[in-house]
């Protein structure tokens, strides 16, 4: 054991070969993260998928598809946020993760939250919002609404990936992007 702080960018060396969880026996890839590691917008989405397994990068499926665009429209790049999710394996067959693999992962997100320290985070969907705000909330009735923890501003949406079940959830999503939008240019311009 080593006494040294950890630093962001040595962070995704401490979960090489993790067999933290039995999801390490059927992943290709470790889907630590990627972005900005000073950003301040941070969002945290459920679990890689089969193609962001077999890329090592987070939504570059067909769910990061819908997170680029509704980025693209929000006016925020891409390149200035931070992308993870709250279990870094992909689950087989893009099931739900089960409790046990994410009481294995969340760590790993603990420090991430810590070291990037962003001003917002943004919840895409339950599991991220459970996880990091309440194990209670429930998003359809949370999506859309900001809460304040240890001074960072929090806002759940809609997983990407849940309009493909329900269309209408695009036009939800887009208008909680718009919020982080302003919350975002707001926020940065009391600093001046
Ligand atoms: N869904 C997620 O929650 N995370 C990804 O990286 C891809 C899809």
């Amino acid at each position: 054991m080593t006494s040294e702080a950890v630093t962001i960018e040595d962070l995704p060396s401490q979960a090489i070969g993790c067999r933290r969880c039995g999801l390490g026996e059927t992943r290709k890839s470790i889907v630590f993260g990627e972005g900005n590691l000073q950003a301040d917008i941070m969002l945290i989405g459920e679990a890689p998928g089969e193609k962001e397994d077999e890329s090592g990068q987070p939504f570059v499926g067909p769910a990061g598809r819908i997170l680029n665009k509704v980025l693209e429209e929000a006016g925020i790049n891409r390149e200035d946020v931070y992308i993870t999710s709250v279990v870094k394996c992909r689950p087989p067959k893009n099931r739900l993760p089960k409790k046990e693999e994410v009481t294995a992962c969340v760590p790993y997100l603990e420090q991430q939250i810590k070291l990037i320290n962003p001003k917002i985070i943004v919840c895409l969907g339950s599991l991220a919002a459970k996880t990091i705000i309440d194990p209670k909330l429930k998003i359809t009735q949370a999506r859309g609404q900001w809460l304040e923890k240890n001074g960072v501003k929090m806002i759940p949406t809609y997983h990407p990936a849940s309009i493909f079940h329900d269309q209408e959830k695009l036009e939800a999503i887009r208008e909680d992007f718009r919020r982080v939008k302003e919350a975002y240019l707001a926020w940065a311009s009391s600093l001046d």
